[in-house]
């Protein structure tokens, strides 16, 4: 089987998550318990689709197999597809604010600042979208935005790591990732011999 390449991506990445979705709310409903299932289920989703697209074309520079080239094509969709899923996880954090769930305030604005930042590289991982920003404002948007969801995403993990050994494992995948991308832009700006 030939794995899923371009936006089809995106179509496998709703489908699967549609059918966690599915299966935790028939499991747990759509009350609070099962709402939070929804939360740390989607952050999962979130947090793998993210490092894959984070670390795509740095990998590359680095390991030259064909995984590697499938992520760097495809790394667009990934970011994408993380997208969907953390919309979803959105969707359950205004469902429980909604049953009367209180943030706090921080969480709240930094959160939500990570929305507005989700929402704007979305819209602008279009060819369209793209050429319409330009590439120096789409660079500092996307280059910005993914080192400010790598700051919430290790904020968010290493505060569970201890209790939570996928909480530990995502912290330790972040900090390799960001290892990754140090290593790849260390070795591009050294002179060729
Ligand atoms: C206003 C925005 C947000 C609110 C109010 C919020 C709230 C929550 C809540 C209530 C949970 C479930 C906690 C539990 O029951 O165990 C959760 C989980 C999580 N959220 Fe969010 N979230 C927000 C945005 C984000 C963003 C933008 C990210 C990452 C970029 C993120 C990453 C995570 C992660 C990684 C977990 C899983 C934590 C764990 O399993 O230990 N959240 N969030």
């Amino acid at each position: 089987m030939q794995a899923p390449a371009g936006w089809s991506i995106v179509g496998w990445v709703a489908a699967v998550i549609a059918a966690m979705f599915a299966v935790i709310t028939w499991q747990y409903g759509l009350g609070e318990e099962g709402l939070r299932v929804v939360l740390r289920a989607t952050a999962r989703t979130s947090v793998t689709l993210f490092l894959a697209a984070f670390v795509a074309s740095s990998i590359r520079k680095l390991v030259r197999t064909p995984l590697t080239a499938w992520a760097l094509r495809n790394r667009r969709q990934l970011g994408v597809g993380f997208a969907v899923s953390h919309f979803v996880h959105g969707w359950a954090i205004v469902s429980l604010l909604r049953l009367g769930f209180d943030a706090n305030p921080l969480t709240l604005w930094v959160g939500g600042l990570a929305y507005v930042t989700i929402a704007a590289m979305t819209l602008t991982s279009f060819d369209r979208t793209t050429a319409w920003l330009g590439p120096r404002a789409w660079r500092g948007l996307h280059t910005g935005g993914v080192w400010y969801l790598w700051i919430v995403f290790a904020f968010t993990y290493v505060g569970t790591a201890s209790t939570d050994p996928f909480a530990a494992v995502s912290f330790v995948a972040l900090i390799a990732a960001l290892g990754i991308r140090v290593t790849a832009r260390r070795r591009a700006a050294r002179p060729a011999h």
